[in-house]
């Protein structure tokens, strides 16, 4: 079976009550639940995962590399402007990658313009909320 890795950065363990004018009412487990959904009616494996700490996310890219994972939607969240490291491990990946941002961060503070991980992605998506997930998750699904 086909499988993809949701990533999600820091801070969007708080999604539903963290700034709801910006990222949506919607919780993370919200989220998570609508694309096991829709990845199941895909046919395909899915693994959601959450972390505030960098070098966890990069441990599960990593693991991503060796555990047949064909695809990572990835919203870096605040680390998309700063990690290198989270690039690079994204550069060892050799399957598909698509960035996810709940908000438009080109209409945001100028430091929200710059991603390190639009370096590497296939596709980015910003600023359609959590349809960008479903989104993200329809294209890996279409290969
Ligand atoms: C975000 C945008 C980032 O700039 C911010 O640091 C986040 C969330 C988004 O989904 O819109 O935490 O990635």
């Amino acid at each position: 079976m086909h499988k993809v890795l949701v990533l999600h950065g820091p801070n969007l363990n708080l999604l539903g009550t963290r700034q709801p004018e910006v990222y949506g009412h919607e919780t993370l487990d919200d989220i998570d639940n609508g694309l096991y959904e829709q990845a199941a009616l895909g046919g395909w494996e899915i693994a959601c995962r959450q972390s505030n700490h960098e070098g966890e996310l990069i441990d599960l890219i990593q693991a991503a590399r060796l555990d047949g994972t064909a695809a990572i939607i990835i919203n870096p969240a605040a680390y998309t402007h700063t990690s290198v490291a989270i690039l690079d491990a994204l550069n060892a990946f050799d399957g598909r990658v698509i960035e996810v941002h709940l908000s438009n961060v080109h209409r945001r503070e100028a430091f929200r313009h710059q991603s390190y991980v639009s370096l590497r992605a296939d596709g980015v998506i910003a600023g359609l909320g959590s349809q960008g997930y479903r989104a993200a998750l329809d294209a890996v699904m279409a290969g």
